[in-house]
């Protein structure tokens, strides 16, 4: 058969397989069934292999694997399955199917173990967004995603609250790429750690501001009901206060506190009873298997699954919920209003200002436009240490390149990858020590750098100078405080020193922002 032939069949086939499942749709704070209109309350399991198996770190890669767990996970009443960490260039095709046959969803992390914004060093770089892109194109056909996922508790700690300015960068690029390729509106949130110092501020934070850049949906982890708790004595009573005028859906995308064992899982009956039912659309119970943290349901021992003591108990608890539900049509959304941005204090220090969007592109020719280049020959760690050297020697020289979630100064070129910020850092120093006289010896490092005949592509001029200008309006008009002055791209696209003065809405501080477009194309905002 010819290979159009074959591939118009298969397209066939999977049209035909997914018509059967309904995508779930978000109204005001709820899921519902797009075609019936019925609530849709996440029953949700975490579903990834033990951490060590490194051979199924993509559980919906591994087809024998999922036939094998759907009935265990259709008999406790599951219809979502959350998943962590998956690799894009897998097929998936088996595993989706039978999970859609089985009525069963997928919450789905955009990041992997692999590409994942890492809170110690949080960036919102090329590499992550052309990972999460990929993993967007690979699964939006499956009308049973019910969410993509851009980041798992990203931020855990006041120390580390500046990575969600990272983090809700991916929120906007991904919200605007799923549209841009006419994707089903797949939602896509966030699931938060629940830190005591920052918790609230988290939810406020992905939640407020320009709704282009606010989450669709927020997932709590939360592991505050221990043993056969209560609703008030557990800490969900002040976390249902806490969301109950939310405009968006809520659900715990973990619960299951193992610090008393065996799990009742009495939990089960709040958060499917009426308490909770109004304010939040379900959890997901931590986890399918056991592993070494010891959350397991089933455990794994070769390729067979067994049943173990929590699995039952929590089966025994699933058996006995019935959710009460609104539906769509009888629906009147009541809390439209996004939360206020949280202010800034001593443990949450993050910068409504949001970092540039990643463009390969935009990398590439800054990098072959240089004049001062690294040598091609140096390994990712030389790449590593004489940006170190480099940005040590002259800390302006990295300005274009360096990224703050506190202060919400982010260079164009931060997004690009390690070895395209080194070209940047090097012709940067290099053009300093020129102006200063010093040009010749200052593109050396030992044969790590040499000079070349700058040129700019025909190609990359109008790249090169509508990244200038997008940049402006990315990190200076569209941060998650709301909308502010068109008037800023304007300023950057003329170069030169301008200052301006921005209006932003939604209780954010006008702020006085000063944008420096330089003649190499570089943009910095400094608030
Ligand atoms: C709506 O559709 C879902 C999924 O097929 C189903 O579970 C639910 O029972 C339906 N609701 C009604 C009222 O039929
Ligand atoms: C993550 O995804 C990338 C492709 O984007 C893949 O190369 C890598 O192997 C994946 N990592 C894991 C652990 O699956
Ligand atoms: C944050 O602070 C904790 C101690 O409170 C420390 O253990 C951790 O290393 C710090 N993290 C970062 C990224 O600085
Ligand atoms: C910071 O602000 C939040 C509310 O926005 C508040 O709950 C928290 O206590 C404040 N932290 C400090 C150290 O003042």
């Amino acid at each position: 058969m010819r290979v159009s032939t074959l591939l118009a069949a298969a397209a066939s086939l999977a049209t035909t397989v997914l018509a059967d499942v309904d995508p779930i749709v978000i109204k005001g704070s709820h899921f519902f069934y797009k075609t019936n209109g019925s609530e849709y309350f996440v029953q949700g399991v975490a579903y990834q292999y033990p951490a060590a198996d490194l051979a199924n770190a993509d559980p919906l890669a591994v087809p024998a694997g999922c036939t094998r767990d759907i009935p265990h996970l259709l008999a406790v009443r599951t219809n979502l399955i959350s998943v962590y960490s998956v690799n894009p260039e897998l097929d998936h095709s088996a595993c989706m199917t039978a999970l859609a046959d089985a009525g069963i969803y997928v919450l789905l992390d955009l990041a992997n173990t692999t590409y994942s914004i890492n809170r110690a060093d949080p960036a919102w770089s090329t590499s992550l967004y052309d990972h999460y892109t990929a993993v967007i194109d690979e699964f939006q056909s499956y009308n049973n995603i019910l969410g993509f996922v851009v980041g798992n508790e990203v931020a855990n700690s006041a120390n580390t609250s500046t990575a969600d300015a990272f983090v809700k960068a991916a929120v906007r690029d991904m919200k605007s790429y799923i549209a841009e390729k006419k994707y089903r509106a797949i939602p896509v949130g966030y699931a938060a750690d629940d830190d005591a110092d920052i918790r609230y501020q988290v939810a406020e934070y992905f939640d407020c501001g320009d709704a282009s850049s606010a989450i669709d949906f927020y997932g709590l982890n939360n592991y505050e009901w221990c043993g056969d708790s209560s609703f008030a004595g557990s800490g969900y009573q002040a976390r249902t206060s806490e969301f109950s005028s939310w405009n968006i859906p809520v659900f715990l995308s973990e619960y299951g506190c193992n610090t008393v064992e065996p799990r009742v899982f009495t939990e089960v009956q709040a958060i499917f009873g009426s308490d909770m039912t109004g304010v939040w659309s379900g959890g997901v119970v931590f986890e399918y298997f056991q592993d070494t943290n010891n959350y397991g349901l089933v455990s794994l021992e070769g390729s067979s699954v067994s049943l173990m003591t929590d699995y039952t108990s929590y089966s025994a608890q699933m058996a006995k919920i019935t959710p009460s539900s609104t539906n769509s049509a009888s629906y009147k959304v009541t809390n439209t209003a996004a939360a206020a941005c949280p202010t800034t204090n001593s443990t949450w220090n993050v910068s409504p200002n949001l970092p540039p969007t990643p463009n390969d592109q935009v990398c590439s020719c800054m990098a072959s436009s240089v004049q001062c280049a690294a040598s091609p020959s140096l390994s990712d760690e030389d790449v590593g240490k004489l940006l170190g050297v480099v940005c040590g020697l002259s800390a302006s020289a990295c300005s274009g390149i360096s990224a703050d979630g506190a202060t919400g100064v982010y260079g164009i070129y931060s997004p690009c990858d390690a070895s395209a910020q080194l070209n940047y850092a090097l012709n940067a120093y290099y053009l300093q020590q020129s102006s200063k006289g010093n040009g010749a010896s200052a593109c050396a490092f030992s044969g790590s750098a040499t000079l070349q005949a700058a040129t700019t592509a025909a190609s990359c001029k109008s790249v090169l100078s509508s990244a200038s200008s997008a940049a402006a309006t990315a990190t200076g008009g569209s941060s998650s405080g709301g909308s502010a002055s068109s008037s800023t791209s304007k300023a950057a696209a003329a170069g030169g020193l301008v200052y301006h003065t921005i209006g932003v809405s939604n209780g954010f501080q006008a702020g006085l922002y000063m944008f420096v477009a330089l003649t190499t194309g570089v943009l910095m905002i400094v608030l």
